[in-house]
């Protein structure tokens, strides 16, 4: 099975609904979004989030003013998402999970600000820079991007196994999913980053503006660290 299928499968059970905002998508608002950028959301800027999922971040970026769009390739969490922000439901697309740089989803709507929480690092080195020639051809001239991926100290990486084309392959099995209702699925491929140059150069079609912050979590004693580092960059000037 191609990597993307595998990707997408598990990604499709369903299981992870996201009703709330996440704590890196609040903080990276305070700190850069309303502080630095100075978009606080009342002017409405365009807002696209790439892999929405069911949309507990879209909700909190709508919630303040930005017009937000959202895309992922789980028909149910767009399903979800449409209900949890109705005024805005036209605004989400279940998009096929292949990468051309040519996608646009949005015809004649340019981004201020483009953001990809915890989602490109499902992607081959290949079809990631696929994906981010296309993310950068929808950004307005200057347009910011912000986008975490997974770090190797993450416990996922004790898990994996090298694939091909920057993948590993995660045998993924926790505890705490065990009898977890609608889970079969839980081997999955990442794409890990192994250090600030590595994600600089990963992002290298942007001007690098943040590079060094990170988030990470431990809430049980049998899990291990899930650490993600952060980029925050903007559109290069052609
Ligand atoms: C870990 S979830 C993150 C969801 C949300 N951004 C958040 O932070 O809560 C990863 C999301 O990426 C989506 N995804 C994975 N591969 C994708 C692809 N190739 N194209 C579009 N979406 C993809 C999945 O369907 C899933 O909703």
């Amino acid at each position: 099975m191609d990597y993307l299928q595998a990707n997408a499968e598990y990604w499709s059970q369903a299981v992870y609904d996201t009703p709330n905002p996440e704590t890196y998508a609040f903080r990276l608002y305070g700190r850069v979004i309303k502080h630095q950028f100075g978009l606080d959301g009342s002017s409405h800027p365009n807002l696209l989030d790439f892999g929405c999922g069911a949309g507990g971040n879209c909700k909190f970026f709508a919630d303040r003013g930005f017009n937000v769009h959202g895309v992922d390739q789980s028909k149910v969490d767009i399903s979800r998402i449409k209900e949890r922000i109705p005024n805005l439901s036209s605004n989400f697309k279940c998009i096929s999970p292949i990468c051309n740089a040519d996608d646009i989803w949005f015809p004649g709507i340019k981004f201020k600000i483009i953001v990809s929480f915890q989602t490109l690092y499902y992607l081959s080195d290949t079809d990631l820079k696929k994906r981010l020639i296309s993310l950068n051809n929808m950004l307005e001239p200057g347009g910011y991007f912000i986008a975490t991926m997974m770090h190797i100290s993450s416990w996922y990486f004790d898990m994996s196994t090298p694939s091909s084309d920057g993948l590993h392959f995660v045998k993924f099995h926790r505890d705490q999913d065990k009898n977890r209702p609608g889970l079969s699925i839980n081997d999955h491929f990442i794409n890990f980053t192994d250090s600030e140059a590595d994600l600089i150069d990963k992002f290298s079609i942007f001007t690098p503006l943040h590079t060094k912050g990170y988030y990470d979590g431990i809430y049980r004693d049998d899990q291990g660290s899930e650490k993600h580092l952060i980029f925050v960059g903007q559109k290069k000037k052609s």
